[in-house]
């Protein structure tokens, strides 16, 4: 039980301290959303930046993105959310909550499927299997046995554009950014000089009406991923799946994440969304549940399925127009013959042969990522017998990388101190505090996970040095003034 105490300590860590706030919660909280504070946003902000640097800037073959998230709803036709992008739900009889039916427990063993695992599940499989509701348990009223025939539950959320009858459809909010890139494909490959194998990269919103959330941040209806489609040649989708395993789960591991709470999953083919060919989870060991491994990323070997489907879908818009622009009484067009040399295919130059590209798809979630930093980072220890909370962050994801106090307010030592901080802050987000005593003061840097406090004191008047206090090992070298922002350039990795 120690790992729930864990969680709830995070949750109250980042309330105390301005990193994550529930939705709305002046008006009572908006379940399963939330917004981030000063902190958080930071700390958030950091963790897309260090997954930007490492897909998109250190890469020669991979360039970025930034889609609407209000997309053709014939992408969503083509792409196979809107007729399969669904949880198979059952209804309570007693009380009338409707519970995902993988997440059902035994009323006699208390275990759930297999399934639970997956994110979501392909309708097409699920509907072909048989659940045995008969001992279920309604996680609200505790009802046994009591469960409608499973039904789907569609997960995209719906709206209406344009002001007049005549023009105005349903559209989605989207439930992946990774469909914006494919309709991009023809668009980047005729504007840059990128070559198969090459990837296209966007961070962004995605929204799925979930009918389980989860644990804090884990998971909502609100999201933010980051998703990577990396195109390459039928033939060497094996070889990059792998390649892009080992990629995204050293990621993880350099940015901090302790390699005993990291793991991979590979799907059972039964699990796998309907456009994939392989599909492996990383998985995180988060404090929740039982302290069960749960998805912080799913990488896929999407094969050519969606290029190949929106070619399909561009042949449906006359279908889509004559039928009023009414997604749910059009049939998707026939794959033409020769898909193959379609708009969406690619001419290799160096080979003579046009083919589709197959796709590998790193998608993270950076939601679940800042949780399992906050949590792998949360760190609690005696010093002088009292108890000092820690976030020991990467320094690449600190939100705060400095702080900088004058010892006392006088003698001349705010006004050190503030130089030193008008100078930094040009450089990196710091924090400069002057109130109360300065112990106090490193513990409050302590719990924001600020790596080093610059200190100006007596001596600083004497001989320009100051004191920078390491946070994890709570040590104090002196350096000169002038030396300060080199020696935390080298020491921040930035
Ligand atoms: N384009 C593929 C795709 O969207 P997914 O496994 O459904 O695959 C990828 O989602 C990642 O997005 C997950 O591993 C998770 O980190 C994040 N994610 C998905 N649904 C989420 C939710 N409701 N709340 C928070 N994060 C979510």
């Amino acid at each position: 039980m120690a790992k729930l105490t864990k969680l709830d300590d995070i949750v109250s860590l980042c309330k105390r301290r301005g990193f994550i706030f529930q939705s709305s919660e002046i008006y009572g909280g908006l379940a399963s959303c939330y917004d981030y504070g000063p902190l958080g946003v930071e700390l958030k902000n950091n963790v897309k930046r260090a997954w930007w640097k490492n897909v998109v800037q250190m890469r020669d073959d991979v360039v970025g993105l930034d889609a609407s998230i209000f997309m053709h709803p014939l992408i969503w036709k083509a792409s196979g959310h809107a007729d399969k992008f669904a949880d198979l739900v059952s209804e309570c009889k007693k009380c009338n909550t409707r519970t995902r039916v993988d997440h059902l427990q035994d009323s006699e063993t208390g275990t759930k499927k297999a399934e639970e695992h997956a994110e979501h599940v392909s309708m097409a499989t699920e509907e072909s299997k048989q659940y045995n509701l008969a001992n279920k348990v309604c996680p609200n009223c505790g009802a046994v046995g009591q469960f409608t025939a499973p039904m789907p539950f569609k997960l995209m959320f719906e709206t209406q554009m344009g002001a007049n009858a005549e023009d105005s459809m349903t559209m989605y909010l989207r439930p992946e950014t990774a469909q914006g890139i494919f309709a991009n494909f023809r668009n980047v490959l005729d504007t840059t000089r990128v070559k198969v194998p090459f990837g296209i990269a966007q961070v962004g919103k995605s929204f799925r009406n979930e009918v389980t959330t989860k644990a804090f941040i884990f998971r909502t209806r609100e999201f933010e991923q980051a998703e990577l489609e990396f195109f390459c040649e039928p033939g060497t989708d094996e070889q990059w799946y792998e390649h892009w395993k080992e990629q995204r789960c050293n990621w993880y591991l350099n940015l901090g994440l302790k390699k005993e709470n990291l793991r991979f999953r590979d799907h059972d083919p039964d699990e796998l969304a309907h456009y994939a060919k392989a599909c492996v989870d990383v998985e995180y060991r988060f404090p929740f549940g039982s302290g069960d491994w749960q998805e912080l990323e799913g990488i896929a070997n999407r094969t050519d399925y969606d290029l190949r489907q929106h070619q399909r879908g561009m042949r449906t818009l006359n279908r889509w127009y004559e039928s009023g622009r009414d997604l749910t009484k059009i049939k998707l067009a026939d794959e033409a013959e020769d898909y193959q040399s379609g708009p969406l295919s690619y001419f290799d130059e160096e080979k003579k042969a046009r083919y589709i590209p197959y796709v590998i798809e790193p998608s993270a979630g950076m939601d679940r990522s800042t949780l399992a930093f906050l949590v792998d980072a949360y760190d609690e220890e005696e010093v002088r017998g009292e108890t000092r909370n820690l976030l020991r962050f990467h320094p690449a994801l600190a939100p705060i990388k400095a702080a900088i106090f004058p010892l006392v307010k006088k003698e001349g030592m705010p006004e050190i101190a503030r130089s030193i901080y008008d100078d930094l802050k040009r450089r990196f987000n710091c924090f400069y505090d002057e109130k109360g005593a300065v112990g106090r003061r490193y513990r409050r840097q302590d719990e924001a996970g600020t790596p080093f406090c610059i200190t100006v004191d007596g001596q600083t008047l004497q001989d320009q040095t100051v004191t920078i206090r390491e946070r994890d090992s709570m040590e104090q070298v002196r350096i000169a003034t002038a030396q300060v922002r080199s020696y935390l350039y080298d020491k921040l990795d930035l």
